[in-house]
């Protein structure tokens, strides 16, 4: 379904590399993009198409999978890796190695080997990190295109949409009278936006309407995303919720990657490198932080949105940031994130209040309470809030200040983990007109 573009975007880059790696976040479609790829490609290898399943592996059983994919039989005295290089030969073959994340090392070192024995051998990889091997080519799967909430309002419009039509689809599966009409067209794009066009979030959701209307579906997100789960238990175990899909990719990071990662579920929609420094690391200086913002992206757990002119800008889709809010509930930094956003915040604030009143800065200032108020409504209203206290008084007491504007969302999430000021917290009191936040 869909995928018109990625896939002639990907034929592509396969004629012209031996090693073609699809990377995404968790359940955004790259095993079924590979296998559309391969199946797009396939007479061009009269070898034919191989495929090895990763998923179940660990890194010592790679060369096993790789050997029963392509047939290879183990000789005695013969690293197995050997037999698989000489069953490959000078065929022209293309072997697709699925689910590669949790055992990179394995297939860079595999993939060394067999490209340099095998002259025509091509490879698909999927994986939600790039493999680093040396020739590789990577394509980021994008999750679906989700409906503009501006702009596709009629049902034709919305129905062009590839999340929608999945949803449509997977529906159907489980009701095989649902139709997108007038009186359901706006929950399904809202439905579909919430999700971020999560192929594997669609499927959960849409799996649900054999059981529970779509009102209810729509009503229980809302707020929050409920852990949704599949009936069904043919898919591979990591796919039976969303949450232990993103559990598989979290499970792959660093302590230290893992704490920086839930700190940033604090950020409604998004933020600059200085904001996640202040916020996630305030110990150490930005380029640690900026090492671990990279590593994260590339492991897919955190987006690139950047904004050109004002440093590079980072979010977490909604489903993965939800998955890290619960786990910075579960560890014992909560508190202490919640605070330090929230200070952050108010010092940027505070700071910009003299300057809106006519500084010489005045006009970078707004750009930088605009970019920081696409954090979402309720930092919106933090913000704005205020900084509209600070000009009104200006020498309003900091702690008075702290109570005054909406704040993050009282009684929401955000709001859950504010608390009073911490002497321990190290707050960084921007000098200068902040880059971005
Ligand atoms: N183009 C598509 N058409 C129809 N269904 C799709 C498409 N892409 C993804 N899906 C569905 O979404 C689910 C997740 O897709 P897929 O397994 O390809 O994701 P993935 O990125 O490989 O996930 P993981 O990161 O766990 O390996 C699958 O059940 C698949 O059926
Ligand atoms: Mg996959």
């Amino acid at each position: 379904m869909g995928r018109v573009s990625e896939l002639k975007a990907a034929a592509q880059l396969l004629s012209q590399t031996r090693l073609l790696t699809l990377t995404g976040s968790a359940g955004c479609g790259k095993t079924r993009l590979a296998l559309l790829l391969a199946e797009r490609v396939r007479k061009g290898f009269q070898g034919g198409v191989w495929f090895a399943n990763l998923a179940a592996t660990d890194a010592a059983r790679v060369p096993q999978v790789v050997a029963a994919a392509v047939q290879a039989r183990e000789a005695p005295g013969k690293p197995l890796i050997e037999a698989v290089a000489d069953q490959i030969g000078n065929k022209r073959l293309l072997l697709v190695m699925d689910n590669c994340e949790h055992v990179l090392g394995a297939c860079t070192g595999l993939l060394a080997t067999l490209l340099e024995r095998c002259p025509n051998l091509a490879t698909i990889a999927t994986s939600r990190e790039w493999l680093g091997a040396p020739g590789e080519q990577t394509l980021e799967v994008p999750p679906f295109s989700v409906p503009d909430e501006a702009r596709a309002k009629s049902v034709e419009a919305i129905a062009r949409y590839e999340a929608v039509a999945l949803f449509v689809e997977r529906a159907r599966a489980v009701l095989p009278e649902f139709d997108l009409a007038d009186e359901n067209a706006s929950v399904v794009a809202e439905l579909c936006r919430r999700l971020d066009g999560i192929p594997l979030a669609i499927e959960l959701a849409a799996a649900q309407l054999g059981r529970t209307p779509l009102e209810t579906i729509r009503a229980r997100m809302a707020d929050r995303l409920p852990t949704l789960e599949r009936g069904d238990h043919d898919a591979p175990a990591r796919h039976r919720t969303l949450w232990t899909a993103i559990q598989w990719s979290y499970d792959q990071l660093l302590p230290e990657e893992q704490q920086v990662f839930r700190a940033l579920a604090v950020f409604a929609e998004g933020w600059s490198l200085e904001a996640a420094a202040a916020v996630a690391r305030p110990d150490a200086d930005d380029f640690v932080t900026l090492d671990l913002l990279t590593r994260l992206v590339d492991k897919s757990m955190v987006a690139l949105a950047g904004i050109p002119d004002q440093g590079p800008r980072y979010r977490l889709l909604e489903s993965i940031r939800q998955f890290a809010l619960e786990r910075l509930d579960d560890s014992d930094d909560g508190t202490t994130v919640g605070e330090r956003h929230r200070e952050y915040f108010l010092v940027l604030a505070e700071t910009a209040a003299p300057e809106l009143r006519g500084g010489s800065q005045q006009a970078s200032w707004l750009r930088c309470l605009e970019t920081a108020a696409r954090g979402g409504t309720r930092l919106r209203a933090a913000v704005g809030g205020l900084a509209l206290e600070v000009l009104v008084h200006p020498r309003l007491p900091r702690a008075r200040a702290k109570r005054v504007g909406p704040g993050p969302g009282a009684g929401s999430r955000e709001g859950h983990h504010a608390g009073a000021r911490s002497s321990m917290v190290r707050i960084r009191r921007p000098r200068h007109v902040p880059r971005a936040v």
